[in-house]
């Protein structure tokens, strides 16, 4: 049977609870109980339900109180207030606090279904309407992918063919090519584009925990899983599903992935009934997947099973004729995040060191070095200056590595200026905060008061090597 949609019973009577349960359970809903407010709001924190029956009078923190909180940590929570003292004041409280609906003890079977079912309802328009501000507010930046060559155009084209169907795509490239937003732009041309679209980073996810992230799990699975948990794949369901860095994968969850693309089901940990799931699967990886597989490190036939259609972004060096379109929408955009003036007409010596440069970080290593130039431009025009010694001066950069991540004393002589000590600096406290967290990203990112992404990018941009 089709889930039906998620409901917490909070009620401190074990009588009310059976009855509730057995009730909702025969329509196909998937019922969870709580003891008492305090137990009903913790349930709540780690899984949205769709409608939340409450009971008024529990000793403890009552189901009025509840429901305030409930309402606190989301806004769009439907809860229905049963009460065994159904004055018209507690009603209006009810209602006056926030709650979908009020029911009076005794209840009538019906009055309860009716109720719960038209709460679904209500939750699903909400989720809808969520979905399409979300897709409509992404389909504002779909207008911003870049790309005048030929070899993007091609891409494109690609992307507009494939979009449509279910079949799963694998893009590869360098590191800042793109791929990430190639992937949404997938997604948001497809039919899809409402649902949600979901990312999975690999690589920031320690591999003991992937599979449980991606499959869910049940409660008791494993030590520590004192709640059962969703996984990705049925949070993406039918939506799109994002797997990034896929070449980092461990063979084991492999295995398991392989399961997915044949099958479209898989079973969560400790659970025994596989679910069936529409989603559509995006693979990217900046490392070559055919030599992993070559080594034995990737099975081959789940690299077949993901590359049906691949997609292999160009490094920006071989497609030079685009950076000077993306560095104007960059001026563009970091002007407007900086309230800034800066225009977005470049110098011919300007553009022409920006064109001869190879790029190493791509179209990412080209944003991070345009937001600074608009940041430190000194008048309304980027200059040689505001560009780093590598690229403002080619000939002494020459032979040498792009850049040296390395934390040595700064090389005056070679004309090191404002822009290089920022980034030193930079790359010298991710290296500590690093060092000291074991290689921890997250915790790194808390110590550096960074959000995560934003440290993963840095790391990427600056080539930082991690330590494994
Ligand atoms: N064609 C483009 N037009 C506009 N912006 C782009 C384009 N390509 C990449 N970018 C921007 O460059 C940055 C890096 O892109 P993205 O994250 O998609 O790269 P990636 O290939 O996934 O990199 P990695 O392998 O390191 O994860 C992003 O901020 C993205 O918005
Ligand atoms: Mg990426």
């Amino acid at each position: 049977m089709a889930r039906k949609g998620s409901v917490l019973v909070v009620d401190d009577e074990e009588i009310m609870r059976d009855v509730l349960e057995t009730l909702l359970s025969a329509e196909g809903y998937r019922v969870d109980l709580a003891k008492t407010g305090e137990e009903g709001l913790e349930c709540y924190g780690k899984r949205a339900y769709d409608v939340v029956l409450l009971d008024v009078s529990m000793p403890g923190m009552g189901g009025l109180r509840a429901l305030e909180e409930i309402l606190k940590a989301d806004p769009e929570a439907v809860c229905i207030i049963i009460t065994a003292y159904a004055t018209f004041d507690t009603a209006i409280g009810a209602w006056e606090r926030g709650a979908f609906n009020c029911i009076r003890k005794p209840f009538q079977n019906e009055q309860i279904l009716e109720t719960v079912a038209s709460g679904i309802k209500r939750r699903r328009k909400e989720e809808e309407r969520q979905n399409l501000r979300r897709a409509m507010s992404r389909s504002v930046e779909r207008g911003s992918i870049i790309g005048r060559s030929e070899k993007m155009q091609d891409i494109f084209q690609l992307v507009d063919q494939v979009a449509p169907a279910r079949s799963t795509v694998l893009i590869t490239g360098e590191s800042g090519t793109g791929k990430e937003l190639i992937a949404r732009a997938i997604h948001m041309q497809s039919p899809r584009a409402s649902k949600t679209f979901v990312t999975v980073n690999s690589s920031n996810i320690p591999s003991e925990l992937l599979e449980s992230e991606l499959f869910g799990h049940t409660r008791g699975a494993f030590t520590g899983a004192v709640a059962a948990k969703k996984g990705l794949f049925e949070v993406a369901d039918g939506g799109s599903i994002f797997l990034d860095e896929i070449g980092d994968i461990p063979p084991e969850t492999q295995a398991r992935l392989l399961r997915v693309l044949q099958e479209r089901e898989f079973t969560p940990l400790g659970d025994t009934a596989p679910r069936k799931v529409d989603v559509r699967i995006i693979a990217a990886t900046n490392i070559d997947l055919k030599e992993a597989v070559r080594q034995g490190s990737f099975r081959e036939d789940l690299y077949y099973r993901l590359a049906v259609v691949p997609i292999e972004l160009p490094p920006l060096r071989d497609r030079r004729e685009d950076v000077l379109a993306l560095a104007q929408h960059f001026i563009r955009k970091y002007n407007e995040e900086n309230g800034r003036h800066v225009s977005d007409q470049l110098a011919p010596d300007v553009l022409a060191l920006l064109e001869q440069y190879t790029w190493p970080g791509n179209v990412r290593e080209l944003e991070n070095v345009i937001e600074r130039a608009v940041v430190i431009a000194p008048g309304s025009e980027v200059t040689r200056q505001c560009l780093p010694a590598e690229i403002a001066d080619p000939s002494k950069a020459a032979g040498a590595a792009p850049l040296s991540t390395g934390t040595g004393s700064l090389d005056v002589s070679r004309g090191v200026n404002f822009y290089d000590e920022v980034r030193r600096f930079e790359i010298d406290i991710i290296r500590r905060a690093l060092d000291q967290t074991g290689g921890h990203q997250s915790r790194a990112a808390r110590l550096l008061g960074m959000n995560a992404t934003t440290l993963n990018s840095k790391i990427k941009t600056y080539n930082i090597q991690l330590r494994s």
